[in-house]
């Protein structure tokens, strides 16, 4: 592969995952990723800005080999996850001058997660300063915005944020600075969804204090470099605001057809009503999709039948994954279908903790749907109606 040059003297000397198809076990990567590593010179000193996933250590190396980088002085680590710090071990072994420069919190994990030695860190506070020679590195600590040691690196004159996994996309690209808007809009959406959804809040307060530095340019960790850092700003503040879009999202399952009987007529009923809605059928689904449609749609309504007295298996995993991305969906309601009994509906709603919904009438019905069922499916689709005009989000 090759090194690009983002800014005079920064150059981008990470790797890239084409075809990396889940992420941590869990998240479909339909586009792959990259692993963003930077290095900055400065007249006296050179820091590498994170480094790159162990298994594309050789690419990162190949890269500082182009560069005939002979010498490191800082390795800095924004955060102690191995896809950005797995390099570090082979990294400080080659370059034995190299000091890893990040928080007291981060340098324990990296001790932790790779064993570094203790001698081989320089700890930095909030708001502290190093400079390269004519350049200044400056950090900001932004726990919680992920994980807790996360960090993030201001290069100060030539106003560059190296945010890490902060505002990033999964998305495999040759050219960082090009790209299409449309396509990485969707990317960073999705990826906030499945990866910073659950820390909204504390993000919010974060965007506040980026806002304020008024940055030129944001090169996170994963996918392509922000020249216009208006775009994903405004896009996280969307994302994080409290605003819910007049849409509905229907996570189903259906054995023999009872289940998608109901939610077809729901859907129908929502669509002449001039609502957004998507049916979607969890069996196979694209999980990283549906985290995305949770960003900001107003109503979900979980759709199930009854197996073993609960909801599906598969129903049950979404239920627990979507409760643990703490989505800001504003109305919920289940619905389903039973042979004989069962406790569905509590299971479900129990498995709600963290979503503060309100919950719309379930629909539960014996088998496949009769006249009375179907009205009873048209008075939850009313009902959404009411609550969406209420909060004023139909138009
Ligand atoms: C493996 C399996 C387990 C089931 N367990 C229950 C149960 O515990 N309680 C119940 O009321 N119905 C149970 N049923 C019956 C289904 O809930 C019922 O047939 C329902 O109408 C199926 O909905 P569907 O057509 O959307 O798959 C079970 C069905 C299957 C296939």
């Amino acid at each position: 592969m090759a090194v690009k040059q983002i800014k005079k003297g920064i150059h981008w000397v990470g790797a890239i995952d084409w075809d990396r198809r889940l992420f941590d076990e869990l998240i479909p990567l339909p586009d792959g990723t990259t692993y963003n590593a930077y290095l900055v010179e400065g007249s006296e000193k050179t820091a590498l800005i994170d480094t790159v996933d162990p298994s594309k250590t050789g690419e990162l190396l190949g890269h500082l080999q182009e560069l005939g980088v002979r010498r490191i002085d800082y390795i800095v680590s924004n955060h102690a996850e191995q896809d950005h710090s797995g390099s570090i071990p082979e990294l400080l072994a080659i370059y034995p001058e190299a000091m890893v420069v990040t928080n007291e919190k981060c340098k324990v994990m990296l001790i932790d997660l790779l064993a570094i030695p203790e001698d081989r860190f320089r700890t930095v506070a909030d708001g502290a300063s190093l400079s390269l020679g004519g350049r200044t590195l400056e950090f900001i600590l932004a726990p919680w915005v992920h994980w807790p040691e996360t960090m993030l690196t201001y290069l100060r004159e030539e106003k560059v944020l190296f945010s890490c996994d902060f505002l990033g996309s999964h998305l495999a690209q040759s050219e960082p600075l090009l790209w299409d808007e449309h396509h990485v809009y969707q990317s960073a959406k999705r990826y906030f969804a499945e990866i910073m959804m659950p820390f909204r809040n504390n993000i919010a307060k974060h965007l506040q204090r980026l806002r304020a530095l008024a940055p030129d340019m944001i090169a996170p960790s994963h996918g392509v470099v922000y020249p216009n850092p208006d775009f994903i700003l405004k896009a996280y503040e969307e994302w994080t605001a409290d605003k819910v879009r007049n849409r509905v999202l229907i996570p189903f399952v259906s054995m023999h057809g009872s289940t998608r009987e109901m939610v077809e007529y729901l859907t129908g009923a929502l669509m002449r009503k001039n609502i957004p809605v998507l049916p979607c059928n969890v069996i196979g689904a694209d999980i990283g999709e549906l985290a995305k449609e949770l960003v900001d749609a107003a109503t979900v309504v979980i759709a199930s039948p009854t197996v073993l007295s609960g909801p599906h298996p598969a129903i049950l995993y979404i239920t627990y994954l979507a409760n643990a991305l703490r989505p800001k969906f504003k109305f919920a309601s289940i619905i389903g279908s039973f042979g004989w009994g069962g406790r569905m509906l509590e299971i479900l709603q129990a498995q709600l903790g963290n979503v503060k919904a309100e919950i719309l009438e379930p629909v539960m019905v014996k088998g496949f749907p009769r006249p009375a069922d179907y009205q009873a499916l048209q008075r939850l689709a009313d009902d959404i109606e009411k609550k969406h005009r209420e909060l004023g989000i139909l138009p």
